[in-house]
């Protein structure tokens, strides 16, 4: 009896591992390893429950029978261990496939933004003159009188104060600026007696009736060389040099006398219509000319307000209108979309 209670036990422990091995290859995610763990080897598990039978056989039987059983476990264990490990390792491999990123896949369509028109013109303006050695100077948008007028050669009551509109804010003598220019004053005298040669691109205000033609609020690209021995040839030579980068080799140019208080003497520059040629059509109004900028030698009173003898040294500027530029290049016919925030307007220019 009792040896056929061995005999039973001992085939009852090969049978189970049989079965638990079976088992275990047909688990493939870690919480059914784990209910096999217990299943099998757990405290409830099938090899305890075949163990508690042992107290029925003999003393000396039982060695025999511990002896299979421990051998049991520890192959189930190792058996468990390798298993979990593939296991683990095709799990991770699942989640790294899941993730994969699909090259093929097309992107999804982003939505760019544009740059401005203006700012395009005025980099475009920016990089041209760098190329002649001009920096880009910031100057401040709200001036005093002083600098807007008087150090421009335009003290109280002078008559050419009446050619620009001027915002004047509640505090005494503080305006927006009307034009470009007053930042003149200030590279100079940060400068002096160093020469210079910078732009100033920024926006300006006046108070003025807005049409599809004219803002409130509009941009302006001031220039100012100053340094011993600056003549009208160097000013001369400098628009030609802008005027063949800008609109291409071979402009015409003409210069025609005109009148700024800053600068003396004054001229204002036209450049053959880009767009006809010459021959005339509505944007040069049938004149064949475009007006590119207003210039002249800086004034010696100004030279002497930014802190340079007018004995040495020598200067030109001028005042050129992106605006009008900006609307020519891409067509456009009402001033007012530059502010209007429509991004159709964007849109539309190429
Ligand atoms: N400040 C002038 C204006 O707003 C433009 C201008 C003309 C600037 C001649 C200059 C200059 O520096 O030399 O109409």
């Amino acid at each position: 009896m009792s040896n056929l209670m061995q005999s039973d036990i001992l085939q009852q422990l090969e049978d189970l591992r049989q079965q638990a091995i079976t088992a275990l290859t047909s688990t493939s995610t870690t919480e059914e390893t784990r209910a096999w763990h217990s299943e099998y080897l757990g405290r409830k598990g099938r090899l305890t429950g075949i163990l508690r039978s042992v107290g029925a056989v003999s003393p000396e039987e039982r060695p025999r029978i511990g002896k299979l059983a421990n051998e049991i476990k520890t192959a189930l264990e190792e058996a468990l261990q390798e298993r979990q490990t593939a296991i683990e390792q095709a799990e991770l491999e699942a989640a790294r496939n899941k993730e994969l990123i699909d090259v093929t896949l097309p992107g999804r369509p982003q939505t760019l933004g544009k740059m401005h028109p203006s700012t395009r013109t005025l980099r475009e303006i920016a990089d041209i003159f760098a190329t002649m050695g001009f920096l880009v100077y910031d100057s401040p948008e709200v001036e005093t009188d002083e600098y807007n007028f008087q150090l421009l050669n335009m003290p109280p009551g002078h008559p050419a104060r009446d050619l620009w509109d001027t915002f004047y804010t509640t505090t005494p003598d503080v305006v927006l600026r009307t034009h470009t220019s007053p930042g003149q004053i200030h590279a100079m005298r940060q400068y002096a007696p160093e020469p210079i040669r910078i732009i100033l691109p920024g926006k300006c205000y006046r108070y003025e009736q807005v049409t599809a033609r004219s803002e409130s609020m509009f941009y302006q690209v001031e220039g100012l060389a100053v340094g011993k021995n600056i003549t009208f040839s160097d000013l001369k030579g400098t628009f030609m040099n802008y005027a063949s980068q800008m609109y291409g080799e071979g402009r015409k140019m003409r210069f025609r006398k005109h009148y700024f208080p800053f600068t003396e003497p004054s001229v204002e520059v036209d450049i053959d219509c880009v767009i006809c040629g010459g021959k005339g059509c509505n944007i040069c109004k049938y004149t064949g000319w475009l007006e590119i900028l207003g210039a002249g030698m800086v004034n010696p009173r100004v030279l002497e307000y930014g802190g340079y003898d007018p004995a040495e040294y020598s200067g030109f500027a001028f005042g050129l209108g992106p605006d009008r530029m900006t609307m020519q290049k891409y067509d456009i016919n009402d001033i007012r979309y530059f502010f209007s925030n429509d991004v159709r307007f964007l849109e539309r220019i190429g």
